[in-house]
């Protein structure tokens, strides 16, 4: 048989059943950028080289420009990050860093964080939009976005993340932008809409009005949601079929509850729980208990996770979470797929999927949440091209 692409004798964790899905020393067909082949290699050799589906960071904020170190060192002096916010920092200072920034500007440093991240294996990256709060600065964050190189991008229209300093006081008004100008004018350049419900963001009810503006264009939806208190949230998303709820450290039992059959993935971000040294973890036993599927992302951003490490969040969705390593493979595999919509597509390494791939030097897969600041990854395939280390 003639393949584009045969990766012959590596040990795969396919992802494909309710374990790893390992099959040892196999080899790897592709055709036309898809799995065509996979079967025991005839003449296997020892091998420490695993074969993981490429991995998917489904919740980042890469595209932005400023520092927000000063709001680090403010928290540890005791402010909080809700009080940061409130006196116009936070999102709002990286707004204004965004919305004076050129495309070329938030391009290179876009494209040198999407170039940290993926050196560990990933191949598919969400980013979100946020920090431009107008149509205008909005366009321009998912524009960047589409221009980023090395993995696929995945862009999510975050318009509705904080009310901006030209709308306080009238947040109503803002939201009725969102809906009726940046929403409709945007529709075509996202994959999802996405807001922030929360106390010093956006109420059940205008979280309600944007998934409503998303609905009528047809674009799935996703929602920060419970970071910082339990406004339900995550029962909101999971009552409008939304892709995925993340954050999620508050969430009721009553809204895991509705979460349950819905297909609304619970995204745990170790990252902003670590750095914001929050102590309300997500409800990990409730979410195994209603089979309520948990993915796992960086949220890489410049205020409350700027990290760049998916297997450093795996490890800490482990130690901090008390996930299993598993679990946590599965969260950056399978669940992340579908937290994007792209169940079909990738997350698994199944003959038909789409050959993204990520190759190791590790022992056995669990080695990847087992060990941190260290990166085993010795290669990547995007769509069954070998891309460059
Ligand atoms: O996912 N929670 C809201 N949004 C981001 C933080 C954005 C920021 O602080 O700049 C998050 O944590
Ligand atoms: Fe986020």
């Amino acid at each position: 048989m003639k393949f584009d692409l045969l990766i012959e004798n590596v040990n795969i964790a396919t992802m494909v059943g309710d374990d790893y899905g390992i099959l040892e020393s196999h080899d790897i067909g592709v055709n036309g950028g898809k799995i065509a082949y996979l079967a025991p290699t005839p003449t296997p050799t020892p091998t420490k080289q695993w074969v993981t589906p490429g991995l998917i960071d489904c919740h980042t904020h890469l595209v932005y420009a400023g520092n927000r170190a000063t709001e680090f060192e403010a928290r540890l002096g005791g402010d909080t990050y809700q009080q940061i916010a409130q006196r116009g920092g936070g999102i709002l200072s990286t707004v204004a860093a965004t919305r004076a920034a050129s495309e070329e500007e938030l391009t290179l440093s876009a494209q040198k964080r999407l170039n940290q991240l993926l050196v560990e294996g990933v191949t598919t990256v969400e980013v979100k939009s946020g920090y431009g709060l107008d149509l205008e600065s909005e366009a321009k964050m998912l524009q960047v976005a589409a221009g980023l190189k090395g993995s696929n991008i995945r862009r999510t229209l975050l318009a509705a993340h904080a009310i901006p300093a030209e709308f306080r006081g009238d947040s109503d008004g803002f939201v009725d932008v969102v809906c009726n100008s940046i929403i409709p004018e945007l529709a075509h350049e996202c994959d999802a809409v996405d807001a922030f419900c929360e106390g010093i963001a956006f109420s059940l009810t205008q979280t309600q009005q944007v998934f409503d503006a998303a609905k009528r264009y047809g674009i799935p939806i996703k929602l920060h949601a419970d970071q910082l208190s339990d406004l339900g949230g995550a029962g909101l998303a999971a009552r409008n079929q939304a892709l995925s709820a993340d954050h999620v450290e508050y969430t009721s039992e009553a809204s895991v509850e509705e979460m349950q059959n819905s297909g609304t993935v619970a995204v745990l971000l170790p990252g902003a729980f670590y750095f914001l040294r929050e102590t309300q973890k997500p409800p990990i036993e409730l979410f195994r208990q209603y089979g309520v599927p948990m993915a796992i992302a960086t949220d890489h951003n410049p205020g409350s996770s700027p990290c760049l490490s998916l297997l450093l969040c795996m490890n800490m969705a482990c130690v901090l979470f008390g996930l299993s390593p598993l679990e946590a493979l599965r969260g950056v595999t399978t669940n992340a797929a579908q937290a994007l919509g792209l169940r079909e597509d990738i997350g698994t390494i199944e003959l038909g999927k789409r050959a993204d791939l990520a190759v190791f030097d590790i022992v056995h897969p669990r080695d990847l949440s087992s060990k941190f600041g260290v990166n085993p990854c010795s290669g990547r395939y995007l769509n069954g091209i070998k891309q460059p280390d």
